[in-house]
Order: C-alpha cells, then structure tokens, then sequence
C-alpha cells in the first residue's frame, strides 16, 4: 500500500505527477526538502570556504553532471513529433493487425533524423534521412524504423560497423561532420559495389530534402503480413508525403546551414504549431509469399534493390497525421528507442541478412545509450498495452512489482499468468521452412547485380536532375585526396552509365574510364522511366 500522500503544509499532493511536472507549490531538493536559497553556496563567512556539507550544492551540481547521455552511434540528430495513425481497413486481407483496422486510431511517434552528423550537427547536409515511427498499438508497440531512400548499402548487417566507420568523421581530426566528402567513404563504396545504388539516391536531390514533411519514407526490407487465415503475403512499406516530395538544390542547402542549421527541426515544430499538420500515406507493395522470395527476378531479400512500383504499385492502408510537438525534447525525442523487431501479430520479419543483423543492434545500443535494460518503462516508450512482462530489478528500475516470484508456470503465487494462445492475440511466429543447408559465409548468387537498378534510377531522371547527380558526385569526389579512390568510384560510374562517369570525370579532370564490360542492360523506354512517386521529383 502506498503511503497517503502529503505536504508540509497540509495539503493533499500527487507525488508522481508533482516530481515529474515539476510544479510544486516552492523549491526543494530531490528528496522534497524545502529550499530557501538556490543561489549561493553554503560558506564559512562570507569570502571563506565552500563547505562540502552543502548537500543541495553537491545535489545540484551532481545530478547537473550527469545531464547528458551518450547520443546515438548513428541518427544522433533528430526532430520528432507525435501524432495518429487512422487505418483504412483496406490491408485486412492481408494483414491481421489491429491498428490497420478500418477507421482504427493509434497514437504515434515519429522522429526523422539525418545518419551521419552528430547531435549538433547542421540539417540541411547530403545524407540519408532516417523516418522512425512508433504505432502504440492495442497490441503492443510496432516500429516501422525505416529512411528517405528505398535501398540500403549493404547486404549483409556485418558491414555496419565499417560503412558507419568510414562515413562517420575522421577519428583524428573530426572532420568532416555530416557530408560524405571524404576518401574513406567513397573508398568504402568503390570497393563495394553493392553500395552504388544507395550512393547515387544520395547524390540526387533526395540527399537534400526540402523538409521532413516532403519526404518519402521506406522500410527497405521486405516484411511478411499475415492475415487471419494464417494466408501469408510479402511486402514493402511506403510513407507517402500529402506535400509532395521536394527537395532542395545544393546551393540552398549550403546558405540553409549557415544562416539556420536548425532548418528542418524548426519547418517541422512551426508547421505543427501552426496548425498545418503533416500527413503522410502508408501503402504497401504486395508479392506473393513464394519459397523463392522473389518477384520478377529481384531477389525481395536484398536491400539494395527496390520492386519498381509500375510492376507493383503501392497501395494505401492508412493516414498518419502528425498534430503535437514534444514537450521535452530530452524526454521524447532523445529517449525514444525504436526497433525493427518490435512487431505485431499480423507482422512479421523475413530472411534478410541486413534485418537480421539490426535485430540484434538496436536492443544493443540502447540499454548502453539509455542506461540498463529498463528503458521500456520511459514514458515515450511504454506501450499503451497492459503489461505483463516478468522482468525485474535492473538499472533505473521504477516499477514496484508485486509478488514473491516472477517465474512461468508457477502454482505458489497467485497461479499462471495468463498465456494468450495465438486465437486470442499472442503472437506466433510464421512457421516458415528453414532449409536445410551447410552454413555458409558467402554472398547469394542473385544479390551480384550492383548496377542495373542504379541505371534505372539515372535513366529515370530529368535532366535538370541529371545535372545535380553529376554536379554532387563530382562536388564530393573533388573533397577526395586519393586519385586511386576517384578512379574507383569513376569505374562503377562507368558501369552504371557512361555518360553519367564522363560528366563526372570531366568534372574532375580525370579521364573516363571504359565499362567493364559488366554494363547493365535495362529497357530505358519510357514506362520504366515514368516511375511512380518513388523516384525523384523535384
Ligand atoms: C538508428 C534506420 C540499418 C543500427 C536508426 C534510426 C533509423 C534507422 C531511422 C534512427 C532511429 C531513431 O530515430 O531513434 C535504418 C534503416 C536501415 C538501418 C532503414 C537499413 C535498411 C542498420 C543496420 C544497423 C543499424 C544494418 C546495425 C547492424 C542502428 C543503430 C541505431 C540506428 C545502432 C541507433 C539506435 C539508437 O541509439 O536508439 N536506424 N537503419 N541500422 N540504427 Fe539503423
């Protein structure tokens, strides 16, 4: 039983509400003393010494310390909002999830953010854009943790660590903070080819976008929806900005992170405060769950590669409205912790090697970032679904939990925790095959095509944003010290376009190097390049 609450003066105070709020009747310590003087440090006379018995100055100073947390390995700057979520009912036939219902509302959270830059760092630099969305949802919390481009760099989660490596800032001087102009990333990408789609999506002008309200957003990988029959249906998910997609030319962008490098976070807040609530379309592409996984020869567990929407058109399943600002930005926004692997039933993941890998990073991450394993219980995180969870104790633990023992089946106290059978919720995993196969470290055959769909992309543009591609690669080549890495990145170049690698070799007084005779053969005719919304526009 909890103690009544209380006040030195008498009166009836919610304890709870009151710490968290900050708003009691006058100032105290942490432990609710009441202070009289919070601006001088208790001393021996007047200019004598500081006396360390002052607890409030040790108290304020101490906790003062240890105000800032580590910021995010990658994504570390960001800007968020919250906002609902209102299902359509139209991917019921597909997808049992509750909040994809007709007309079924959920709150949400999202936070865009930039990869690169640290928390600091300017808004309008070249860079993916991270799209994170927190459904909290009658059945738990399920995170769409995707970007602003469709495709990833790398096959395989093993690469983080040294793609992040070599895009991040040079360890010994820190420079530079959030562009990719400089030789270790693009030595990276021109040793890894599968990295050029990736990279020519960020020299466009999607690498510079106009404001997170006219963004894309993608969950790259390929998901596997359920629907109450147990059918099974394979899918990627698209954002759809009601604004359009828009971005900014590179000259604007410089001016931009000079005169306000708070330019997205604030276009964002401002909207919100205005009244001129971003909206944002989730649809779906849809393919059938065949044992193979693919769809017309795309391999669907490759993340480099997109489904083209002319051969598998989006549709949508519901409207996300993003209508309040966070009222704390350290509470929210820098302590909401996003995961792929927060599903629910009706959702589910597939093979790929780039998902699973990120499965294991991001629980990783943030018990060091939020400090220990109970960060569920901060309250941006908590799920708005009654909780049952048997986990105890542990760093920042706030839950008092009763009962002698958490522990499953259990006949001394209070009996069996109700278990929910899959009829009734409970999530269950597809019990898809796993073949039966030697363990392997190795690349699939069908993941070795680097540069037909970057060709795609660059035969899909207008010229105008021709122009830019060319005018970003060689802006950033030209930051490059290393001849040998420009040359590199002009031989893929060759090989997704030539005409593309002369402008940028041009550009940089290099000669053009031939193809390798590995040119991507594509159709270039006109219904492959009018690509629906998902390729630039301007
Ligand atoms: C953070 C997206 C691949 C590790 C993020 C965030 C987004 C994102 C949007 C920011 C979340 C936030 O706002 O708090 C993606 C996408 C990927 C991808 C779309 C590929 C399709 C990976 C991979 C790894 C990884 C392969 C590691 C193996 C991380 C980590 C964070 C992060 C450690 C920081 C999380 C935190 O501190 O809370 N990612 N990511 N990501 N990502 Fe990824």
């Amino acid at each position: 039983t909890k103690p009544e609450p209380y006040s030195a003066t008498g009166e009836e105070v919610d304890t709870d509400a009151n710490v968290r709020a900050q708003t009691g009747p006058y100032l105290t310590t942490a432990q609710g003393l009441r202070l009289p003087d919070t601006d001088h440090s208790l001393k021996a006379g007047d200019r004598g010494p500081v006396l360390l018995q002052d607890h409030h100055l040790r108290e304020k100073i101490m906790h003062f310390d240890h105000e800032r947390i580590p910021e995010r390995v990658v994504h570390a700057r960001g800007a968020a909002a919250h906002g609902v979520f209102r299902g359509y009912g139209s991917a019921t036939s597909v997808s049992k999830a509750a909040f994809l219902g007709k007309d079924v509302e959920t709150p949400v959270f999202v936070r865009f953010s930039t990869v690169l830059g640290s928390r600091g760092s300017a808004d309008t630099v070249r860079d993916t854009r991270g799209f994170a969305t927190k459904f909290y949802t009658t059945e738990g919390v399920f995170d769409l943790v995707g970007n602003n481009i469709p495709v990833f760099f790398i096959q395989d989660a093993i690469k983080f660590p040294d793609i992040i490596h070599a895009g991040k800032p040079h360890p010994d001087r820190e420079i530079p903070q959030a562009q990719s102009a400089h030789d270790t990333f693009w030595d990276f990408v021109s040793l890894h080819t599968e990295a050029a789609h990736h990279t020519l999506w960020n020299m466009s002008d999607r690498g510079i976008p106009r404001s997170f309200r006219m963004m894309e957003g993608f969950g790259v990988h390929t998901f596997r929806l359920v629907n109450e029959q147990g059918g099974t249906t394979l899918v990627k998910f698209h954002w759809k900005p009601k604004l359009g997609v828009h971005s900014l030319t590179w000259e604007e962008a410089q001016i931009i992170n000079g005169v306000d490098p708070d330019f997205h976070r604030r276009d964002l807040a401002d909207a919100i405060e205005a009244g001129a609530h971003p909206e944002w379309e989730l649809g779906i592409q849809t393919f059938p769950d065949t044992p193979e996984q693919t769809f017309e020869g795309i391999d669907l567990l490759d993340p480099t590669k997109i489904v083209p929407e002319e051969w598998a058109p989006v549709q949508p399943i519901g409207l996300l409205t993003l209508n309040a600002n966070p009222s704390n930005f350290f509470a929210e926004t820098e302590q909401v912790a996003f995961h792929p692997g927060h599903l629910v039933p009706g959702i589910d993941i597939t093979d790929d090697a780039l998902l699973a890998g990120r499965l294991f990073s991001y629980l990783d991450t943030q018990l060091t970032r939020l400090g220990g394993p109970n960060f569920a219980q901060i309250p941006v995180n908590r799920t708005h679904a009654p909780v049952n969870d048997m986990l105890r104790d542990g760093l920042h633990q706030t839950g008092v939990h009763q009962g002698v023992a958490p522990y499953h089946p259990n006949s001394l106290d209070g009996g069996c925790p109700f278990q929910a059978a899959a009829a009734q919720g409970g999530y269950v995993e597809v019990p898809v095959e796993t073949p039966k196969a030697a363990k392997v470290r190795e690349v699939p055959a069908s993941f070795a095509d680097h540069t037909s769909q970057p060709r795609r992309f660059w035969l899909s543009l207008t010229p105008v944003e021709r122009e830019h591609v060319v005018a970003a690669y060689t802006f950033e080549l030209s930051k490059c010290y290393e001849n040998t890495v420009k040359e590199r990145v002009l031989r893929t170049l060759a090989d997704i376009d030539p005409v593309l690698c002369s402008q940028v070799a041009d550009g940089l007084g290099l000669p053009a190097p031939d193809p390798s005779g590995r040119l991507a053969e594509v159709d270039p005719s006109p219904a492959l390049s009018q690509v629906g919304n998902s390729w630039p526009t301007q």
